[in-house]
């Protein structure tokens, strides 16, 4: 891995814990106006100081991010098909230089494993590290799996390890009994998403098995940004990722807001 790879790398994933809190805002980007993102500014001001990273698109950068906020960006790079269509229906939206524009420390694409465009989607991550190497631009692959199957370990695992046979640096999937398995077979940093919104503390003690089981941290956003207090909710999630704190714990953090 080259110097600059490694330099936006640390960005995210961070040196002293070897792990990463993420906050995923992009869901706008087939969903629109999300519960919770529909001021997106509003929602993510206050989160910014605890995010290790913002996982977002270049329009909300552009619209939403103060350009003096200290805050690396993982820039959304894929996209296309609504929630009204074939969501596998994604190609790659916005350029290598526009992430170098916006100094994105990474970008990131989807993969549809098991669904119509598996095929086109696995492509699309292939020609992203292809360009992404040349400016030493880390990749997130996002595992997601056809309507159909299990989000489980063994089809999770088939997603994980096809996107790091493919070349991503990191790759973001879901929690799963068995995760651990999940991450034996993927040589690279797995963040975890959160999925819809749970209980607090079912969040917490979901992210505290997925760090034991050996995920490098998450890229969360509804359990996040839909909490009734989302600043302490991200701070009881950073206390499980990088200081080893138990859900019980944590839930003190989040409770005091
Ligand atoms: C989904 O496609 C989006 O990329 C989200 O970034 C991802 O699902 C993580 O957000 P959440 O924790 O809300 O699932």
């Amino acid at each position: 891995m080259d110097y600059g790879m490694k330099n936006r790398l640390s960005r995210i994933i961070k040196p002293r814990s070897g792990k990463t809190v993420m906050l995923a805002v992009d869901h706008g980007y087939f969903q629109g106006p999300t519960t919770g993102l529909r001021d997106l500014r509003k929602t993510v001001t206050p989160l910014v100081l605890h995010a290790d990273c913002l996982f977002i698109t270049r329009g909300m950068v552009r619209n939403c991010i103060d350009p003096d906020a200290d805050v690396p960006i993982c820039l959304r790079v894929s996209g296309g098909p609504s929630i009204l269509g074939e969501l596998s229906n994604e190609d790659i939206t916005t350029s290598m230089e526009e992430a170098l524009r916006l100094n994105a420390s990474g970008v990131g694409l989807s993969i549809f494993v098991g669904a119509d465009n598996e095929d086109r989607t696995i492509s699309n991550l292939g020609r992203l590290v292809n360009e992404a190497e040349r400016y030493g631009m880390p990749v997130l692959a996002v595992t997601a799996v056809g309507r159909e199957m299990a989000r489980d370990a063994r089809y999770l695992g088939l997603a994980c390890r096809i996107a790091a046979e493919m070349g991503a640096h990191f790759v973001k999937t879901y929690y799963c009994e068995d995760f651990y398995k999940v991450v034996e077979g993927c040589p690279v940093p797995i963040v975890m998403a959160g999925g819809k919104k749970i209980p607090e503390m079912d969040a917490l003690k979901m992210t505290e098995k997925a760090v034991k089981e050996g995920a490098s941290g998450v890229d969360m956003g509804r359990n996040i940004f839909q909490s009734d207090k989302p600043v302490g909710m991200i701070k009881a999630v950073r206390a499980v990722v990088h200081d080893g704190a138990s859900a019980e714990e944590a839930f003190e953090i989040y409770s005091k807001g």
